[in-house]
């Protein structure tokens, strides 16, 4: 009997090894790590411990599949509780593609190091349970903390060593980095600044670039085109280095627990910010004020893990129409930490200079003084109220 396991080469993760043989009886446990653009010496340590294990590792790069999807969340402007979701994108991709590798190599069981008490567990199983496959969670369902998993690991002898990033948990991919636990837990902590590699501090230089877009879809920069995987790493590195994209939040889990979270996302937030701006010239008023809920639904289904729903089908048929006039240029300027649009410019834009000038009188058949009509009806009915609510208030 085979299992597949969801394999980084973490603490997590490499105890579930002789765990899934010893408590659940399988004979023989494949790891597998799915790339969505996590840093070359992750995979390296996944390498060196799966091979240090005995492990058969399979990779699978997820990437292009991974920044498709990003660039859909830019599409509903997503984000959650200002987060812009790159953990929650991420985790439904891995899982389908580890599940694939399960399915190839005739496991019967599949594996995840995720704790009981996070996201991460139920944006795994959501796509797993769909299949025939046990759904194992070690981690979980043994109660595992920590402290026990290292001593467990000392005990074994098994290959994991301190770990790269101090005691802290980290999860990269191309959107975003995050960062949580240990002494980051108290809300009230404030992080050293080691805990960013993405973002430098935000120095006095400023830099301006041109995004444009095609149907929502970010394409180029400076007028040169980029695949999606490309865009996005180049961003993060020029963005970064503005310190563009940080933030340092109280999460509510989807269990209802709060945590800490500490993310970097410089690319994403340079890129929300364009596409909503861009948005902001080409659709009207009621369109942005619908799109607002439609993008908030988006990101929720987002955030559980939950992309596959018909229900983010039908979104994103609402979010595609829009989309169709989103396209045009938007100028960043990186400047004290930020990535604000100074420009914008659409073929599609729903504005007209001339009527709203202050310095023009007559515009084809309005005239400044039709307006006077408008300002006679606006809030007729409150007045109304408002009046008898004066009339009646000496009973
Ligand atoms: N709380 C975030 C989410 O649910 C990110 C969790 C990332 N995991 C980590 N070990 N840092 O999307
Ligand atoms: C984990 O690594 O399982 C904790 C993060 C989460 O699931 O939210």
């Amino acid at each position: 009997t085979r299992v597949a396991l969801a394999f980084s080469g973490g603490l997590d993760t490499t105890v579930c090894v002789p765990l899934l043989e010893e408590e659940y009886g399988y004979d023989d446990v494949i790891g597998v790590t799915v790339d969505v653009g996590q840093p070359a010496e992750e995979f390296d340590e996944a390498e060196e411990t799966a091979e240090a294990l005995g492990l058969d590792h399979y990779v699978v790069d997820a990437r292009a599949e991974f920044a498709q999807l990003c660039l859909e969340s830019v599409r509903a402007n997503a984000t959650y509780q200002g987060y812009p979701l790159g953990t929650a994108l991420a985790r439904p991709v891995i899982a389908e593609a580890i599940l694939e590798v399960a399915e190839e190599q005739n496991c019967t069981g599949i594996a995840h190091g995720c704790t009981g008490k996070g996201n991460d567990q139920l944006r795994f199983e959501a796509v797993w349970r769909s299949s025939d496959l046990e759904v194992i969670a070690p981690v979980r369902e043994l109660g595992l903390t920590r402290e026990w998993e290292q001593e467990y690991a000392a005990e074994r002898d098994l290959p994991v060593e301190g770990g790269s990033g101090g005691d802290w948990s980290i999860d990269t991919n191309i959107w975003s980095r995050s960062v949580e636990g240990d002494d980051l837990e108290d809300p009230n902590y404030v992080p050293p600044r080691d805990i960013y590699e993405w973002t430098d501090e935000p120095g006095s230089e400023t830099e301006e670039i041109e995004i444009t877009f095609e149907q929502g879809y970010p394409v180029a920069v400076d007028g040169e085109e980029y695949e999606p995987v490309e865009l996005i790493e180049s961003l993060n590195e020029l963005a970064g280095g503005y310190g563009v994209g940080r933030t340092d939040t109280m999460e509510d889990r989807m269990l209802g627990l709060k945590v800490r979270e500490n993310y970097e996302h410089p690319a994403a937030t340079t890129l929300l910010n364009a596409h909503e701006a861009l948005e902001g010239l080409v659709l009207t008023q009621e369109e942005r004020q619908f799109k607002k809920q439609i993008d908030q639904q988006w990101s929720q289904k987002g955030y559980e893990g939950l992309i596959d729903a018909p229900l983010v089908s039908a979104l994103e048929g609402f979010i595609g129409e829009t989309q169709k006039r989103v396209t045009g240029t938007v100028t960043i300027r990186f400047e004290g930490g930020q990535a604000r649009p100074v420009a914008r410019d659409s073929k599609f834009a729903a504005y007209s200079a001339e009527h709203a000038s202050f310095d023009t009188e007559t515009v084809g058949k309005i005239k400044q003084e039709d307006a006077t009509g408008v300002a006679k009806y606006h809030g007729f009915q409150r007045r109304l109220a408002n009046e008898a609510i004066a009339a009646n208030a000496a009973d």
